[in-house]
C-alpha cells in the first residue's frame, strides 16, 4: 500500500479562493487537494487533507500522525508564528515534517518572518501558492524513496 502523507492546514485556509486573493490566489483548498491527490498518485503516495481553525485540534492531529502516516505537510497559517504548542507536538511526532506557505512569508509583515514550525521541519517551501503543496509532495517522495523522479 502507498505511504500516506497527512496534509494539515491551519486557520483561515478553509476560505482560500475568496480570502485576500491578491496574497493567496484564487485557488480553493479543494482544488489544491485535488491537484495533490493526482501528484501523490504519480509519486507512489496517497494524501489525506485536513483543515482546522482550532489550535488544539491541529495539535491532536499532529500527535496522531505517528499512527499510520509516513510524513506530514503543514501549513499552520497564523499559528506558524505563535504556537509553541504546535511546535512541541511536531518535535515529538516522529514523522518527517515539511512546512508550506502559499505566500512568501519573508516578503510580508515582520511578525510573519519567524516560524515556530520551522524548528521541527526538514524544509520550508513558500511563495509558490498551491503548487508549493505539490513541491512538498515531491520532497516527501524523495525522502521516503517512493520515486526516482
Ligand atoms: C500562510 C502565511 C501566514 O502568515 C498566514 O497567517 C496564513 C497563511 C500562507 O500560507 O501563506 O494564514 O501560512
Amino acid at each position: 500500500m502507498a505511504p500516506t502523507i497527512l496534509v494539515l492546514n491551519g486557520p483561515n485556509l478553509n476560505i482560500l479562493g475568496t480570502r485576500e486573493p491578491d496574497v493567496y490566489g484564487h485557488e480553493t483548498m479543494a482544488e489544491i487537494e485535488a491537484a495533490c491527490a493526482k501528484r501523490a498518485s504519480a509519486l507512489g503516495l496517497t494524501v489525506e487533507f485536513r483543515q482546522s481553525n482550532s489550535e488544539g485540534e491541529l495539535v491532536d492531529w499532529v500527535q496522531g500522525a505517528r499512527n499510520g502516516y509516513a510524513g506530514l505537510i503543514v501549513n499552520a497559517g497564523a499559528y506558524t508564528h505563535t504556537s509553541v504548542a504546535l511546535l512541541d507536538a511536531l518535535l515529538a511526532c516522529d514523522v518527517p515534517v515539511i512546512e508550506v506557505h502559499l505566500s512568501n512569508i519573508f516578503q510580508r509583515d515582520d511578525f510573519r518572518h519567524h516560524s515556530y514550525v520551522s524548528k521541527a521541519a526538514r524544509g520550508l517551501i513558500c511563495g509558490f501558492g498551491g503548487f508549493g503543496y505539490e513541491m512538498a509532495l515531491d520532497a516527501a517522495a524523495r525522502m521516503l524513496g517512493t520515486t526516482r523522479e
